[in-house]
């Protein structure tokens, strides 16, 4: 017989207990900070029907990045790649017996196929926080970037570890409108440049932007223009009053994001270790999501704001400052059993229930080995405390724990 290989799919890890460990750790303080802003968390299936994500989706996670396939009763049927577009639909499938606003929260596994690099995996855990339907959209744009920050100051980095950029599509809109006179399919073609203009080279980004317009590559924020001057003062006051709260954040028309469905502020968040250059977090308002279903009546508009961030970044940002505690086993005591006599394993396994009923992790070893085995067994895998029970601690009905 042909001995199968151990490699797992390709993008995708398994984790081992220590690895479980280290998603725990970020999946808690992910959830206990977004839960002290008041956000609730929410689940869904990861099969979707394909078309939710034609709507309103970037042709190139459409086109090039879903697991999409056709099931047994001929329906097309996609792994999520974000979670979005389902928020939206859970919404929407539910607007009015849910009562607005809505601060919701979700850690889903995302599928996308992309090319497997440093942070970025064909399987990962994306962290989602939405905030939906508010009156006031300026202070929620606000507070979501407070969310940011505080989730990266509750893992202890530091300010000078992360920069938040900021940018909007209606600033965009502006531009494209007034300076580069674009219609609607030269404004995306020119958005998509921007979006990869990270990921080629500065000829490259020069050819194609020649391409598009023959108007000089300039600083937004110098334009005497008065649509765009009044965009950009929306920026700019998120800045200011993020700046009261010592958060700093710089404008940056670079900031595009690839999805289709943002029409407000649109942000990111990098990492300022140039070996981790992909974005922290991605996100920005989208207004018209939620009205590409049937329940959602034309003239009826639900507005969000929100961000995801990957599990794979986050470790490698917290890894590359040292910020992942060390693993603990959740085992407290290990009781290693030195005889083979069943009246010495009952006393271990009275023992043992009696420390469980006081709400202790216990692990029991019955294999009979020696003192020292055990000592060796508990330090290899992080348990801090060892009972060894043999015929004297049977006799004297004393144990001693023994730290290790
Ligand atoms: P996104 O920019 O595609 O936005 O992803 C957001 C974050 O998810 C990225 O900044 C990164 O941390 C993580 N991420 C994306 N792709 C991968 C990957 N292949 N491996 C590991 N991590 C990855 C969205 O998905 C939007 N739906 C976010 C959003 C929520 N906008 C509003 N609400």
């Amino acid at each position: 017989m042909k001995k199968l290989k151990t490699d797992n799919y390709k993008g995708t890890r398994d984790f081992y207990p220590r690895d479980v460990f280290v998603q725990k750790y970020i999946f808690d303080i992910w959830s206990k900070t977004v839960e002290s802003f008041g956000f609730e968390e929410y689940h869904a299936s990861v099969l979707e029907n394909s078309e939710i994500y034609r709507a309103k989706n970037s042709d190139e996670i459409v086109n090039n990045q879903t697991y999409t396939f056709t099931d047994r009763g001929d329906r097309e049927v996609t792994l999520r790649p974000e979670m979005t577009p389902t928020l939206a639909r859970m919404i929407a499938a539910k607007k009015r017996e849910l009562s607005f606003p809505l601060r919701y929260y979700s850690i889903p596994n995302c599928f996308r196929y992309e090319r497997p690099q440093r942070g970025r995996m064909r399987e990962f855990w994306q962290f989602n926080v939405d905030i939906l339907n508010v009156k006031n959209d300026k202070f929620y744009d606000i507070e979501i970037l407070k969310v940011i920050n505080k989730i990266l100051l509750n893992f202890k980095a530091k300010p000078t570890d992360f920069t938040i950029y900021i940018n909007s599509r209606n600033l965009l809109n502006a531009v494209y409108k007034n300076y580069f006179d674009f219609n609607e399919n030269e404004a995306k073609t020119y958005q998509s440049l921007l979006d990869k203009k990270d990921k080629i080279s500065k000829d490259e980004f020069k050819k194609e932007y020649e391409k598009i317009t023959d108007r000089d590559y300039v600083d937004i924020d110098k334009m005497d223009i008065k649509e765009v001057k009044k965009e950009l003062g929306y920026i700019n006051d998120i800045i200011a009053e993020c700046k009261k709260d010592n958060i700093e954040v710089k404008f940056n028309q670079d900031i595009v994001r690839g999805f289709d469905y943002y029409t407000g502020i649109v942000f990111e968040v990098y990492d300022n270790d140039p070996e981790n250059n992909r974005a922290l977090f991605g996100g920005g308002r989208y207004e018209n999501l939620i009205d590409m279903f049937e329940t959602v009546k034309d003239n009826v508009s639900i507005s969000g704001i929100g961000f995801g961030i990957g599990d794979v970044p986050m470790i490698n940002f917290l890894e590359s400052r040292n910020l992942i505690p060390e693993y603990k086993n959740n085992v407290d005591i290990l009781i290693g059993i030195i005889s083979d006599d069943k009246k010495v394993i009952d006393y271990a396994d009275d023992l043992a229930k009696k420390l469980r009923d006081d709400g202790k992790n216990i692990c029991v070893n019955y294999d009979n080995r020696k003192y020292n085995d055990y000592i060796n067994m508990a330090e290899k895998n992080n348990i801090k405390n060892v009972i060894v029970v043999g015929e004297k601690e049977l006799e004297e009905k004393k144990y001693e724990v023994k730290e290790v």
